[in-house]
């Protein structure tokens, strides 16, 4: 098995993360600092969201320059320390490559906004508008009921972003931007970078000319995009990776929510090794809406021999905890469906504490998607500071002392202690790591899958009731449990259980 169907990558966003100069962001030295605590919590791999130079109007997902560190982070040579030092830890490291869209201000779109023959104006979409006056198209963008297009005074044409005016698109119909964008990716694979996690990467290929169907435009054009020649564009890509040692990886962000579209993003093995499955973020907490995205995930991608992922948060959705209500006892359960579901997990920095979305005020709200509580710095110590230097740029979500990893760390019935448990117990099982799912099934409210390796076969059942469940099928040594003592044969209200069946 190669390295990134096995390993659990851990989502660092490095802004809130662990600050060490004290100016209220985290750094990159702060991700250094932190490498025993990652390791000794048995993560794989760490894919940090942008790092580049930014006027961070979107908080990095708007690059001013592919090739550097935004001083708020770091230097290049703090970057080359903490791969240097994760590497030594036995962890990989993906960074974000934000290949769809660049920030205005990118020397690149100065220069093409510039005039209609600028040497970059073709890498950017730039059209007229219709001959009635109208956009070239009825896309909208992102987090709005805005159009993707704005005008241009200086040149007289509108240029496109699927995201906001600040970040517009680059042309990947043009070859010149496909080789430019290749070189970004050399430059930090030949710093031995071990792959991407790539944004928006199924927005490469449009078609301008086609509108958006009325009745999904609230949607915004960006789940909507689903172009054939991206697939061109991703061999080439997987090209770039191929030519390096050491199984580098692109992990896509491909947002369709149909996991049989996200599965031709895999090509015939020679496009992406792995897409995010986003069905998991909004799959209701019951048992059979559960078992139906397993189900279609599974067949979906099963049909293409193609390597599954799954994710409960990231930096841009509500975290699993504040979706579960605070229920810490369905975090638990939600976290072992992370870990022992088929499939390469992805694990957003703070889940292992149980977090909850910070409330944001008013006053201190800074994105313009509205994803600031998703965002909120990690508690590092129970004092008032948290461990953080300086006032951070977002406020911790409530309760941050008992949250805190010094309060957790001491107690073993935490959250932090059950995820370095269920971390432990994944590494020591390869029926976990790389076996097949079968038996996928439900008996009332229990959700219950097998994983089946040469020798051994795991149990993991899960109660999504707030009422003990009596199971037939609760047999075999229990290897790890969220509830304290559990009648045989019985399972606790939300109780998971993960067994080893005699095979
Ligand atoms: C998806 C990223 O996850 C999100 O944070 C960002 O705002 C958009 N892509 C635009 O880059």
């Amino acid at each position: 098995m190669t390295w990134w169907r096995e390993a659990v990558v851990y989502q660092i966003y490095p802004r809130s993360f662990c600050d060490t100069n004290g100016d209220g962001i985290g750094d990159l030295n702060g991700v250094r600092s932190k490498l025993a605590y990652l390791k000794d919590l048995g993560v794989d791999a760490l894919w940090l969201s942008p790092i580049f130079p930014s006027p961070m109007r979107d908080f990095g997902y708007d690059v001013s320059d592919y090739t550097g560190i935004d001083p708020v982070f770091g230097t290049l040579s703090d970057f080359d320390d903490l791969v240097r030092e994760a590497h030594e830890r036995g962890i990989r490291v993906l960074l974000d490559w934000v290949a769809n869209h660049t920030s205005s201000d990118h020397p690149w779109f100065v220069d093409s906004r510039s005039s209609t023959t600028s040497a970059h104006r073709d890498w950017y979409v730039w059209r007229d508008a219709r001959p009635d006056g109208s956009l070239p198209n009825n896309w909208v963008r992102a987090w709005s009921e805005e159009a993707a297009w704005t005008w241009d005074e200086t040149t007289g044409q509108y240029y496109l972003h699927c995201f906001l005016p600040s970040q517009p698109d680059l042309n990947w119909a043009n070859v010149d931007v496909r080789s430019a964008m290749h070189e970004t990716l050399r430059f930090w694979l030949d710093r031995g970078v071990d792959g991407f996690r790539m944004d928006v990467i199924h927005l490469l290929g449009k078609e301008i000319e086609r509108d958006d169907p009325e009745e999904l435009r609230v949607l915004s054009h960006t789940p909507l995009n689903d172009v054939a020649v991206t697939h061109d564009y991703l061999r080439e890509i997987r090209s770039v990776l191929a030519a390096y040692e050491g199984d580098r990886v692109a992990v896509g962000e491909v947002y369709l929510l149909d996991p049989e579209r996200v599965a031709t993003y895999y090509g015939d093995n020679d496009e992406l090794h792995l897409s995010f499955n986003f069905a998991s973020l909004f799959t209701p907490w019951r048992a059979n809406a559960w078992r139906d995205i397993i189900e279609k995930t599974e067949s979906a991608l099963g049909a293409v021999n193609a390597w599954p992922t799954w994710v409960l948060s990231n930096h841009d959705n509500a975290r699993v905890a504040t979706r579960l209500g605070g229920d810490l006892q369905r975090v638990r359960a939600a976290l072992v469906l992370l870990l022992t579901l088929r499939g390469t997990p992805f694990l957003y920095a703070g889940d292992e504490l149980g977090m909850e979305d910070a409330q944001i005020a008013p006053e201190r709200v800074v994105d313009p998607g509205g994803r600031d509580g998703c965002r909120s710095p990690i508690p590092w110590t129970v004092s008032a500071d948290h461990g953080w230097p300086g006032e951070p740029w977002l406020p911790f979500a409530s309760r941050g002392d008992v949250m805190s990893v010094e309060s957790q760390d001491s107690d073993e019935s935490s959250m932090l202690n059950f995820t370095r448990r269920l971390l432990a117990l994944r590494r020591g099982h390869v029926a976990l790591v790389s076996g097949e799912l079968v038996d996928l099934r439900v008996e009332g409210d229990v959700l219950s899958f097998d994983r089946v390796s040469d020798d051994s076969r795991l149990r993991v059942m899960v109660n999504f009731k707030d009422a003990p469940a009596m199971s037939a099928r609760k047999s075999g040594r229990v290897l790890l449990t969220s509830a304290s003592g559990s009648a045989d044969g019985q399972l606790n209200a939300n109780e998971v259980v993960v067994l080893e069946l005699s095979k």
